[in-house]
């Protein structure tokens, strides 16, 4: 894409105004300072030519992962997305994320997000490290390795834009087949852990369809946090429900990846978008 260093000056944006039912792209023009991101000027546009625009935002620093939204067709935080890196000859659309239902504006409903989390066990000790069982001083150290590698999923923000970008839940509507890639990296991270003791692999191929993916990488492309989601969570995950499921020569050696593992408690299907 071009990008178009401005010091301010007369800007064009498009917003998305309406709720479910109808809505349409609404023409605002606005006076804009250097340095200013899209979440300003749509901020701008409330405060002075429509005071019930609907947008959500907290942190305005990149940390809250509140502001997601459709900059130009492409999912970006509004509050790290500069004006004067959009092209400047043309009008700047700003768009609801599709993947989710709409609320109203540049607000969606992301709560299918949560109740996917919530179907995902969390960190859990392995047996022999569980209270009461004898934890000796020392029993939770880990290998800085291991710590470098499950960190980089650490910095996920939950903004979604991975979510809504993912072509299965944006394009095919499959919200009930797969958990999406910000799952896919918790799980992950919960995978890779040295001191788990749940085995989450069947989870992640069953309800968490990670089948389904095609390693496209749209989700690595526009995660404001540089996860390499495809990289280092989806395609490992892939190779270890291949180990785990399909290779006779580990199953015969008993050296299966969550060997030694126990499986989760029971889980509900996929939730419904
Ligand atoms: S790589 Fe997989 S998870 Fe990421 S956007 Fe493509 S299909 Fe979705
Ligand atoms: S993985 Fe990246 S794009 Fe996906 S929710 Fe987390 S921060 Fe956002
Ligand atoms: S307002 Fe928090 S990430 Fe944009």
């Amino acid at each position: 894409m071009s990008e178009t260093l401005t010091a301010g000056g007369t800007r064009k944006l498009q917003i998305w105004r309406g709720d479910l039912t109808s809505g349409e792209l609404v023409d605002y023009e606005l006076e804009t300072e250097p340095g200013m991101v899209v979440l300003d000027a749509v901020l701008e546009v409330q405060r002075s030519q429509a005071p019930d625009l609907a947008v959500r935002w907290n942190c305005k620093a990149a940390k809250c992962g509140s502001c997601s939204a459709e900059i130009n067709g492409k999912p970006r935080l509004m509050c790290k997305t500069r004006l004067d890196h959009l092209p400047a000859e043309e009008p700047i659309t700003v768009e609801p994320m599709r993947a989710f239902p709409l609320i109203r504006d540049l607000v969606t409903d992301v709560s299918w997000n949560y109740r996917v989390n919530e179907q995902i066990t969390p960190f859990t000790p392995r047996e022999n490290l569980r209270e009461g069982i004898d934890v000796k001083d020392g029993d939770f150290l880990i290998d800085q390795a291991d710590t470098d590698r499950m960190s980089e999923f650490r910095k996920c923000i939950e903004c979604f834009m991975c979510q809504d970008v993912c072509h299965i839940l944006r394009d095919h509507r499959m919200h009930n087949r797969y958990y999406g890639p910000r799952f896919m990296i918790r799980m992950a991270s919960l995978d890779m852990h040295p001191l788990d003791g749940v085995d989450r692999l069947d989870q992640v191929a069953d309800e968490g369809g990670i089948g389904l993916c095609n390693i496209t990488k749209c989700c690595t492309e526009v995660c404001p946090e540089n996860i390499h989601i495809t990289d280092n969570a989806i395609i490992p995950m892939k190779e270890r429900v291949v180990d785990q499921r399909h290779d006779p020569f580990l199953k015969i050696l008993g050296r299966t990846p969550n060997k030694g593992r126990v499986k989760p408690p029971a889980r509900s299907s996929t939730p419904e978008l």
